[in-house]
């Protein structure tokens, strides 16, 4: 499955435009998840009802293209990198959207402003409370 790319992986949060409606979440996972295997590339997204925060890994031309493809996307606006750099192996084995699923309303907009060094760390914390869809 591993290509000659080293390993790669990025975090970001964003916000759902005010163009979109929120059925287009479920388009972009739809998509995402044949785009992603076909590409060898895993993660997670998370939506909130508002933003949100995908971690995405692999190969790196892989990861970085579609970073690219991501941050010109319209459906979300405030695109803000929290985190990329190398990975020495996988956090993920597939492709996942889930959803955030906690009292904590704006545990994503904290993300935002954490510094990079906490913000995979909050990310990781999250996981208990993200309500998986597959
Ligand atoms: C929040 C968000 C997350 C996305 N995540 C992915 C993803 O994981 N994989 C993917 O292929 N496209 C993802 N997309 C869609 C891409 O932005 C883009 O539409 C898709 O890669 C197709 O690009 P193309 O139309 O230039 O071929 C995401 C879009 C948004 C708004």
């Amino acid at each position: 499955m591993e290509n000659a790319s080293p390993l790669h992986e990025v975090l970001y949060v964003s916000t759902l435009s005010p163009d979109s409606p929120v059925k287009v979440v479920s388009q972009i996972a739809a998509k995402a998840r044949l785009a992603n295997e076909a590409s060898g590339t895993t993660g997670l997204l998370v939506f909130d009802g508002m933003r949100f925060c995908q971690q995405i890994e692999g190969p790196r031309k892989a990861v970085l293209a579609l970073t690219e493809r991501i941050l010109l996307d319209p459906r979300h606006v405030n695109v803000e990198i929290l985190h990329h750099g190398p990975l020495r192996e996988r956090r993920f084995r597939r492709f996942s959207p889930g959803y955030v699923v906690t009292d904590d309303v704006d545990v994503l907009g904290r993300m935002q402003e954490a510094g990079p060094e906490q913000a995979m760390a909050q990310f990781l914390a999250l996981l208990p409370s993200i309500d998986l869809d597959s």
